[in-house]
């Protein structure tokens, strides 16, 4: 079996190029810049890594029965995502707490590279720029995630923060515990500055919302109070971490504007199924006109096709933007947008999907 060196050697020859052929020449130029350690940080899931390894391995499941004759010259990429026009239906991921150590222009290259691919970005509370400087930084930061912890007023004040800096949308998180994530341990890794994220301190949002953020033994939040600060929020939510009917049908009934599918990438919990097997349970639940957005194993512009399929409106793209990031800044994310944009072009054109719209269940091939 080839050792991950010799595949990093025999990827070379894309990595050479500063226009990356593939994105096994992102991720080798990545593999490249990057210390052993803030590669495993990327790459980590959680416990035996079974669902990140899983939320990408079951993509495999999705055959698509492609009609012959039935291609499509020149389908249709663009779509309607929250009341934005998205070249194609994709935003990035938010990811943060290290993502300067992939590169130190972190969420404000990635915002640019965005707005050059004409997608969105969700910015991270705990990114290593502050929320006002990514969204001056770049029009396409759209969505602001922050997590429900602590207490409610603190979340609300930074709710009105993200707006008056121009943010349309809040992306809420829960993740009261912290994760179990072997690689960082072994490497005992701690994340840099993770007592002092650029989003608080003087003038900015109170010090103590970020020692509740860290502080995992705080008393737990339940869905009445989602409820209410949902209910207070200055600015529509979309609830992430979603992967069942159950918990889909309970942030609508708290007030949730869209739903966010995903388990993280498998960074929180192991042993969850994949994220891809649990999207369309949750788009019966939610019924066809709640905004939804997927995202934990999407590494190819296939992917996109088949999350949509299975009932999804846009992508987000975590570790596959980060790639992108550490092999170039800017422009490799920019090169990671426009190569998952040009496969899903491809791939819409040989399944005859004239545009976004006619990708439905009967891509997949029945089982026989
Ligand atoms: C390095 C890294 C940092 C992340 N930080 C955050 C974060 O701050 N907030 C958040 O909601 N999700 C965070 N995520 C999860 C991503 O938003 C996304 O859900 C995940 O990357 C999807 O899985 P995939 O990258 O395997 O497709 C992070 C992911 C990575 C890889």
């Amino acid at each position: 079996m080839m050792s991950e060196q010799d595949e990093i050697r025999r990827d070379d020859r894309y990595a050479t190029s500063r226009k990356y052929a593939s994105m096994r020449g992102i991720r080798a130029a990545a593999r490249l810049a990057l210390s052993e350690t803030v590669w495993n940080y990327l790459h980590c899931g959680t416990g035996d890594e079974v669902t990140a390894r899983a939320n990408v391995s079951a993509f495999d499941d999705y055959l698509y029965e492609v009609p012959l004759f039935a291609g499509v010259a020149k389908p249709d990429t663009s779509t309607h995502f929250l009341g934005e026009e998205l070249s194609f239906p994709a935003l990035t991921a938010p990811f943060g707490g290290g993502e300067t150590l992939f590169h130190p222009d972190g969420m404000l290259a990635v915002g640019r590279a965005a707005h050059a691919a004409g997608i969105r970005q969700m910015v991270p509370v705990a990114a290593g720029h502050a929320l006002e400087e990514v969204r001056a930084a770049s029009p396409a930061a759209l969505v602001f995630q922050m997590t429900f912890c602590g207490r409610e007023s603190h979340v609300i004040d930074m709710m009105h923060r993200a707006k008056d800096a121009g943010y349309r949308y809040i992306c809420v998180t829960y993740s009261p515990i912290r994760q179990w994530r072997e690689r960082m341990m072994e490497d005992r890794f701690s994340m840099p500055g993770a007592g002092a994220p650029s989003n608080f301190g003087p003038g900015k949002s109170d010090p103590a919302m970020l020692r509740e953020l860290l502080d995992f033994t705080e008393p737990r939040w339940s869905w009445e109070q989602a409820a209410r600060v949902i209910g207070a929020a200055p600015l529509p939510c979309l609830v992430k971490g979603i992967t069942s009917r159950v918990d889909a049908c309970a942030a609508l009934k708290a007030g949730a504007h869209g739903l966010y599918v995903s388990n993280y990438g498998g960074r929180t919990i192991d042993r969850e199924p994949a994220a891809i097997t649990t999207l369309a349970g949750v788009r019966a639940e939610a019924g066809p006109d709640v905004p939804i957005v997927f995202d934990s194993g999407i590494r190819r512009g296939s992917d996109i096709a088949t999350a949509l399929a299975l009932g999804a409106d846009a992508v987000a793209l975590g570790r596959t933007c980060a790639l992108g990031l550490a092999a170039d800044g800017e422009a490799g994310v920019r090169r990671v947008l426009e190569l998952l944009k040009d496969e899903f072009w491809t791939t819409l054109g040989h399944l005859g999907c004239a545009s976004v719209r006619d990708l439905t269940p009967e891509i997949f091939r029945a089982p026989r």
